[in-house]
């Protein structure tokens, strides 16, 4: 998500529904604000992209320390998602049909490594980490540390497992020891967004056929383009046309404009 967009928070804010701008209210420092904001906008972006539902009309259940839920929309699909949000950076994920989870660190924290391996590592990690040409070191490692995360997160245990009991390689990113004993039907993937940030991502296919997976940046100035968001058919005249017939959509779709970019 490019800077102007992460700091420009009011167009985004107004995506939110009352309980995330509350709980964006919490954060004292203006930046992590706004990562917050772009976080849960970046969501509510991605499902109203897939789907061309307004993205002030999805809703969330959402409990401490729990995976925010989706409240399923008849006609639409079901869907998991997941974010992450740190220092200048938000990522999200939206999968459906599979369990996902992402997770992203900045490289900037001034923290000794040592400690830090002894806490999150398990053996084989560490092997691979002692591996790695020095400056590499940090990567790697919190390489690590966003795969557990983000598969913490897809299966909704957050980090409640000891850390060190369960381990992952990097090359292919790969649960090498699962927690609970099984760790098949997982695909991971790690990532770099930025040059001072690592991201991973975990999808839970369950053996299934192996979903598509597409990673890149959002670029949130083609959420004009869902101005009428119900149009997302390549006839575009004829979608026109048959949201124009419809009020509550039609209505729906120009009080998200106002709201949206009016702003800007
Ligand atoms: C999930 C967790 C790892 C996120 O860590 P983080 O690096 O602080 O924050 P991130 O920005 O990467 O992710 C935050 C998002 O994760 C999601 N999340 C929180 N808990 C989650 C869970 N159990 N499962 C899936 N997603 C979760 C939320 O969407 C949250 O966003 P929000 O706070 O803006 O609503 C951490 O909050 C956690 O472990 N929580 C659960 C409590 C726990 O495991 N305690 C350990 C003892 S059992």
């Amino acid at each position: 998500m490019d800077d102007a967009l992460l700091k420009g928070g009011k167009p985004l804010c107004a995506m939110l529904d009352n309980g995330e701008q509350t709980r964006s209210g919490f954060f004292r420092q203006p930046d992590r604000r706004q990562e917050f904001i772009a976080a849960h906008a970046l969501v509510r972006s991605l499902l109203s992209a897939r789907t061309g539902f307004p993205p002030q009309r999805w809703r969330f259940r959402v409990k401490p320390g729990r995976r925010p839920e989706v409240e399923n929309h008849s006609g639409l699909p079901h869907f998991v998602v997941s974010l992450s949000h740190t220092r200048n950076l938000a990522i999200a994920a939206i999968a459906e049909g599979c369990a996902v989870g992402v997770d992203a660190e900045w490289l900037g924290r001034k923290r000794p490594l040592d400690g830090l391996l002894n806490f999150f590592c398990a053996p084989i990690e560490k092997q691979e980490i002692a591996a790695t040409p020095g400056t590499y070191r940090l990567r790697t490692a919190m390489s690590f540390w966003t795969l557990k995360e983000a598969y913490g997160k897809a299966t909704g245990h957050g980090l409640c497992y000891l850390l060190t009991s369960y381990g992952f390689t990097l090359t292919p990113p790969a649960l090498v020891q699962a927690p609970d004993g099984d760790g098949e039907g997982w695909l991971f993937r790690t990532f770099s967004p930025t040059p001072d940030h690592v991201a991973a991502l975990a999808v839970h296919h369950g053996g299934h056929r192996a979903p598509s997976i597409s990673i890149g940046p959002a670029d949130l100035h083609a959420m004009e383009d869902l101005v009428r968001p119900h149009v997302t058919k390549k006839d575009l005249y004829t979608a026109y046309h048959d949201m124009a017939a419809d009020e509550v959509r039609e209505s729906e779709a120009l009080d998200w404009a106002e709201v949206t970019f009016s702003r800007r």
